[in-house]
């Protein structure tokens, strides 16, 4: 898809379609107001017949409205004038791409974007125009033997509402487009299935991305690992036939001495839960497992893409977690890169135990940030649902800047508490600490482990489980937390 930005009358607009706004109860948007007049009150007769009040997210086409330059008007329920806020704008869009994409329109003008919401400039509106309707029209069928047929849209064109508004506006696209195409490669590797997205498979997809985007690529194997002293990342390893892999990519668009942010991705390509094996039922989703992965592999190519003046590391340990002969048992003891030793009491906690040793080999870039991703806990799900992502750190100020991150990019956060209290709960009788803490507060015992292994910098941990993916009939990889990782990146950038 093309998206470019305009400032025009709707009246006047050769295009294929003109997206416009009414709010209930038939208040008709200053674009549809300039359609009805220049057609004689067509819309206003056709809003008066009832077919459309202004519902959020109620679509109507119209063909062959008189004396405009469009072929079609399609008209896009608002919601209540006083409500149209940011979730109602992105709502709005969604349904007006989903619609224009569902006529045989091969171009649209979008006027919603000219619509004033609450606390957003047109850089905003711009961007999050493109980041929603890529991802309205998103669809992962390149594993179906035959594709559906390709809609014909191909050209979006977001219209501002004046020329004042043109170089904020450039400003949304660039980014909307860098965070979108982010999104997308996050959901496909988040989509592609375990037996195709492997350890090796990520680690391909590092090295294409890196040629392609300029970035520095270094992939560690099992035995440069093993003489790290990673045990901890390698113990979960055992019980797979794949060979773990440890990504390292390096964005380096600041000065040479220049502290970089770390970003680490929870790479576990399908999460059986080894020994202590998950129950069958909908285990298929594990292969989402490595969602942290691909959302620190995506920000990395639009740090790229956008040319950020920063230096970003992305750490990416990579392995599969399965029952095996050779796999971790419960009550096994690792001794982890940092020294300390950590007893396995459950191998489906494993998230934590290949995240402990990147965290430690975090230290030798001497970080100004590292901030972690990971689909690490069931808890966060119920805790938090599908709308926000787990934020706990050891840095309020850090903390601060990726909620806000959240804010803008409407892909928030919520900060959970990580007071010393919950240290307790990982005492181990055998080693320097229990890989688990019990069921109660149990996203927060995960970071509490983590934390462990992150005392020397300013970290920050995001639990993803329950916003990287969507379940159900429409089940599938969101691109969360990209959104939210390339606005920090962009805050750190100065703006
Ligand atoms: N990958 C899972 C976490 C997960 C569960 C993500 C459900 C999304 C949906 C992780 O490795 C895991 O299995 N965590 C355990 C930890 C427990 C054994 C302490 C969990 O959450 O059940
Ligand atoms: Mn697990
Ligand atoms: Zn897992």
């Amino acid at each position: 898809m093309e998206f470019s930005i305009k400032v025009a009358g709707p009246e006047k607009q050769k295009t294929a379609c003109a997206v416009v706004g009414v709010f209930d109860t038939r208040k008709l948007s200053d674009a549809a107001k300039a359609i009805d007049q220049a057609s004689g009150s067509h819309l206003s007769a056709v809003l008066k017949h009832g077919d459309l009040d202004g519902k959020l997210g109620a679509t109507l086409l119209l063909h062959k409205v008189p004396n405009v330059a469009c072929e079609r008007v399609l008209l896009v329920g608002l919601g209540k004038a006083g409500e149209f806020h940011d979730k109602q704008y992105r709502d709005a869009v969604r349904a007006a791409v989903k619609a224009v994409n569902e006529t045989g329109a091969a171009e649209a003008m979008l006027y919603l974007t000219e619509l004033p919401v609450r606390r957003h400039d047109a850089a905003w509106k711009v961007e999050q125009a493109v980041v929603v309707a890529r991802d309205a029209l998103y669809r992962f069928d390149q594993l179906k033997s035959k594709q559906d047929a390709a809609r014909p849209l191909r050209r979006l064109s977001l219209n501002l509402a004046g020329r004042g508004d043109l170089k904020a506006g450039e400003l949304g696209l660039g980014r909307g487009k860098a965070i979108a195409e982010a999104m997308q490669l996050a959901k496909d590797l988040g989509n592609m299935p375990g037996n195709i997205c492997t350890p090796s498979h990520l680690a391909d997809q590092a090295r294409k991305l890196g040629k392609r985007h300029g970035l520095a690529v270094q992939v560690l194997e099992r035995a440069d690992m093993e003489k790290l002293g990673m045990g901890s990342f390698l113990s979960v390893a055992k019980g797979s036939r794949q060979p773990p892999k440890f990504i390292v990519m390096q964005h380096k668009g600041g000065n040479k001495k220049d502290k970089p942010v770390v970003l680490v991705g929870k790479g576990i390509t399908f999460d059986a839960g080894g020994i202590s094996l998950k129950p069958a039922g909908e285990m298929d989703e594990m292969k989402y497992d490595m969602s942290g992965a691909a959302s620190v592999l995506a920000t990395m190519q639009a740090a790229a893409e956008l040319k950020l003046p920063l230096n970003v590391v992305a750490l990416i340990p990579t392995c599969e977690n399965l029952p095996d002969g050779a796999a971790n048992k419960p009550g096994d003891i690792v001794t982890s890169m940092s020294g300390q030793t950590i007893e396995v009491l459950n191998t489906d906690a494993e998230g934590r135990l290949i995240l402990c040793d990147a965290l430690t080999y975090a230290e030798r870039f001497e970080p100004a940030a590292v901030v972690d991703v990971a689909t690490l806990t069931g808890a966060c799900v119920i805790a938090l649902g599908h709308v926000a992502t787990g934020l706990l750190a050891n840095n309020d100020a850090l903390a601060h800047e990726l909620l806000r991150a959240g804010e803008t990019a409407y892909d928030r956060a919520w900060q959970m508490p990580l007071w010393d209290d919950y240290q307790e709960q990982l005492k181990s009788n055998f080693a320097d600490m229990a890989n688990i803490g019990g069921r109660p507060g149990g996203t927060i015992t995960a970071a509490a482990f983590l934390s462990r292994f992150a005392e020397k910098y300013h970290w920050a941990h995001l639990d993803i489980a329950g916003t990287a993916w969507r379940s159900g009939k429409d089940k599938g990889s969101t691109g969360r937390p990209v959104p939210l990782l390339v606005h920090f990146l962009l805050g750190r950038a100065g703006g």
